[in-house]
């Protein structure tokens, strides 16, 4: 699924339908060049989730934990990471996240979970575009839902 984002606002949209029409438990990778909008989308879909709080960009830490109704979700950026090895000594278990959001996954190597849903932004012009690219059967049924409901909610976000 190809969508074009024409300002953040379409980003934070995308962001409120993907929380919105997740299946539980979900792997996010975020994928794109710096200021593609990785973080943007993330904030948006924790907002969407119902965390009030401050929401920290990962850099440093490499991860964030959020406490949801169902368990917690995970954001982590490993661009700053130095080698894949280190994701080991932040004690993540799996079974406690029902929601892996990713940026830089591709530093993470074999020990992140694959992904359900590949998301892969771009710079457009002055917007942003996404590619939703579903790894997994649940992803799959993921882009199914959000298609129907960014076609119902969200006429802004021009799908193709
Ligand atoms: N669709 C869009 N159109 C234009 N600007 C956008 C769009 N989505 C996000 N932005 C803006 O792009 C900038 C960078 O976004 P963001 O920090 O989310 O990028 P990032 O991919 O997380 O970058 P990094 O890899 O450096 O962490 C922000 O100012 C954000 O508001
Ligand atoms: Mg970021």
């Amino acid at each position: 699924m190809h969508i074009l984002l024409a300002d953040s606002d379409a980003t934070e949209a995308l962001g409120h339908a993907l929380a919105r029409t997740r299946p539980q438990p979900a792997v996010v990778h975020l994928q794109g060049d710096l200021g593609a909008g990785k973080s943007t989308l993330a904030r948006a879909l924790l907002r969407a989730l119902g965390v009030t709080g401050a929401i920290r960009s990962p850099t440093y830490t490499l991860v964030e934990r959020y406490p949801l109704e169902s368990g917690e979700a995970w954001h982590l950026d490993l661009y700053r990471i130095g080698d894949a090895g280190e994701l080991e000594f932040l004690g993540l278990d799996e079974g406690t996240a029902v929601l892996w959001l990713v940026e830089w996954p591709e530093r993470g190597g074999a020990v992140l979970p694959r992904a359900d849903l590949q998301v892969l932004l771009d710079v457009e012009g002055e917007g942003r575009s996404a590619r939703l690219v579903a790894s997994s059967e649940v992803g799959e049924q993921w882009l199914f839902r959000l298609a129907e409901a960014t076609h119902l909610q969200a006429p802004s976000l021009q799908t193709g």
